[in-house]
């Protein structure tokens, strides 16, 4: 086999309205990255049309391809493993991804990895850092996911804390909606909140009893709609610079600390941030100042890479692969995936129901 440092990954990430693709080489060292964002086309809806993104990936997945495969300087003969996100994410849009890679890999008689999003987000910070081993504690925070875990080895993660209801992406994405800011909600979030008054409102920040490390946010979303109905009811128009500021500030105080009792209690001494969320600057700068109060190093993707791309699935297949695991033709996409969650060839006990789904198959 090819030296582990030369293999070249191609990624293709379809998951929900990026259509990306990139090469990288050794799991480390991104050749290109191309990401084909469908944000203008959403924003008429205020949001992801399921149908409209399944088609716009159709149209866009091979021009996507060939200008990653060009920008690396590679062809697809060069190429050693074709990654492929499976799942999480939107059924129709993951197929589209899914069923190229599956054509491309038959075709060019290449080895097939289906690849967990969750974890290609957790592996964005092997390519911002290409010294970082495991493990370390990682807070993912995404549009559908909100995760405290550590991941112990490549592809074995330890969930410590989940979100019940909304995830943090989600709180954003509603909140911006309800305030008038509208899709994408986060980065907007995020720019309202630089000019308003952290301070302007005292929003709760929800604990889950028994569970230090599980997240609420659904309160806290009601909460923000609630103070602006009652505002508008007494004829006020709340400030949305405040309102986005204070809102931000109680969920990256919940998501700071909840990390941070964390790595106490496990003694963790790197900590990873991965997921679109991640890419908030008032969450980099609390994670980094408590980071630093603490002594620990702090890692974490530039924004480009917390957002979904196909580098950082590349990366995840480049490990999977390495580790044995490679996909059957019958590779199928699986919408409501889990993290950790692959079929065959690991122990995990969530692995049966992927299992019957996914089919991986051990290498020989
Ligand atoms: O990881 P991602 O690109 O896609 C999923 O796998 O879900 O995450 C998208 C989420 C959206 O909810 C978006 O509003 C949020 O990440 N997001 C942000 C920022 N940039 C993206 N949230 C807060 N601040 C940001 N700067
Ligand atoms: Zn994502």
């Amino acid at each position: 086999m090819k030296d582990e440092k030369e293999l070249l990954v191609l990624g293709i990430e379809t998951s929900c309205d990026e259509t990306a693709a990139a090469v990288v080489r050794g799991g480390r060292e991104i050749l290109s990255s191309v990401i084909y964002s469908q944000i203008a086309l959403h924003t008429l809806y205020g949001g992801v049309v399921p149908e409209l993104a399944s088609r716009k990936h159709i149209e866009k997945i091979d021009p996507v391809i060939r200008e990653a495969l060009a920008q690396a300087g590679t062809e697809l003969a060069d190429i050693d493993v074709i990654g492929v996100t499976m799942g999480p994410g939107l059924v129709g849009a993951l197929l589209v991804g899914v069923a190229e890679a599956k054509a491309i890999a038959f075709a060019a008689e290449k080895p097939l990895v289906g690849v967990n999003h969750i974890e290609g987000h957790v592996c964005a910070n092997f390519l911002q850092d290409p010294s970082l081993e495991p493990p370390f504690l990682c807070l993912i925070v995404s549009g559908g996911h909100t995760h405290l875990v550590r991941m112990t080895d490549y592809g074995k993660f330890e969930i410590l804390g989940r979100a019940r209801d909304d995830a943090a992406g989600e709180a954003f994405d509603k909140v911006a909606r309800a305030i008038g800011l509208g899709y994408p909600g986060g980065p907007k979030i995020d720019a309202a909140a630089k000019s308003g008054n952290a301070h302007a409102y005292e929003f709760p920040r929800a604990h889950v009893d028994g569970s230090p490390y599980d997240f609420s946010f659904s309160g806290l979303k009601s909460a923000v709609l609630n103070d602006l109905n009652q505002a508008r009811m007494q004829g006020r128009e709340p400030v949305q610079a405040d309102v986005a500021a204070s809102f931000q500030r109680a969920v990256v105080d919940v998501l700071v600390e909840h990390t941070m009792r964390a790595a106490e209690d496990f003694v963790e001494e790197k900590i990873a941030l991965a997921g679109g969320v991640a890419s908030n600057s008032a969450l980099r700068a609390a994670m980094q100042k408590a980071c630093d109060a603490s002594g620990r190093k702090l890692y974490v993707p530039a924004p480009v890479l917390c957002t979904d791309n196909a580098a950082m699935i590349a990366c995840a297949a480049h490990y999977e692969y390495l580790q044995g695991r490679t996909s059957g033709w019958d590779l199928n996409a699986v919408p409501a995936l889990k993290l950790g969650e692959r079929a065959g060839g690991r122990e995990d006990r969530d692995l049966k129901g992927a299992a019957e789904k996914a089919n991986w198959v051990r290498r020989q």
